[in-house]
């Protein structure tokens, strides 16, 4: 059965504009290092960075949290480290999807220790489990049903990140 389409292309780029400007205003001024977790979030931070109108570099975390199971291992990998160091900048740590948090706990322990000047966190996807988990998100896209989404760089053993929504698998 084909994924059944749960938020259109033409939403995310609504919501996704909404965030880039809710970020430039809440965050403290200067510039940025934004930090993109790969690879779900490639397509979302791409254009949630051309939705914030700073001063910022890019820079990557390869994570690999799943392996190519749906159900979560419980194990982060750090696969690919930062390309620069973040001691006193303002970091905003931008991940695809938050299920159970423990990807983000781990990766915000794991920014901190590095001292940046302030650090934040956004997803685009928030499932209900999150809210139990004591991870904090300071911005969400949506929240999300429990259930196995795809698209818009999120995958399903590697496959469906090329569709321009999000999608569930029946
Ligand atoms: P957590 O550690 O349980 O919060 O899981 C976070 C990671 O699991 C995300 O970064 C995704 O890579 C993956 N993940 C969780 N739920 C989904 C889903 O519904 N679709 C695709 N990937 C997911």
């Amino acid at each position: 059965m084909p994924p059944r389409e749960l938020i259109s292309a033409a939403t995310i780029a609504g919501r996704v504009a909404e965030l880039g400007a809710e970020i430039d205003r809440r965050l403290p001024a200067g510039p940025l290092t934004v930090v993109g977790v790969l690879r779900g979030a490639f397509m979302f931070m791409a254009d949630l960075v051309r939705a914030i109108p700073r001063e910022m570099t890019c820079d990557f975390l390869g994570v690999r949290s799943y392996g190519d199971a749906t159900v979560s291992s419980g194990v982060v990998e750090i696969t690919s480290d930062l390309g620069a160091p973040i001691a006193g900048r303002h970091v905003l740590l931008v991940e695809d999807i938050a299920d159970t948090g423990l990807t983000l706990g781990y990766l915000l322990d794991l920014l901190r220790a590095r001292g940046p000047a302030s650090l934040h966190t956004c997803v685009l996807l928030a499932k209900p489990a999150y809210r139990h988990s004591g991870a904090p998100l300071d911005f969400v896209g949506f929240d999300a049903p429990d259930a196995y989404v795809v698209g818009y760089g999120l995958d399903a053993a590697q496959l469906y990140r090329n569709l321009p929504g999000i999608y569930a698998l029946e």
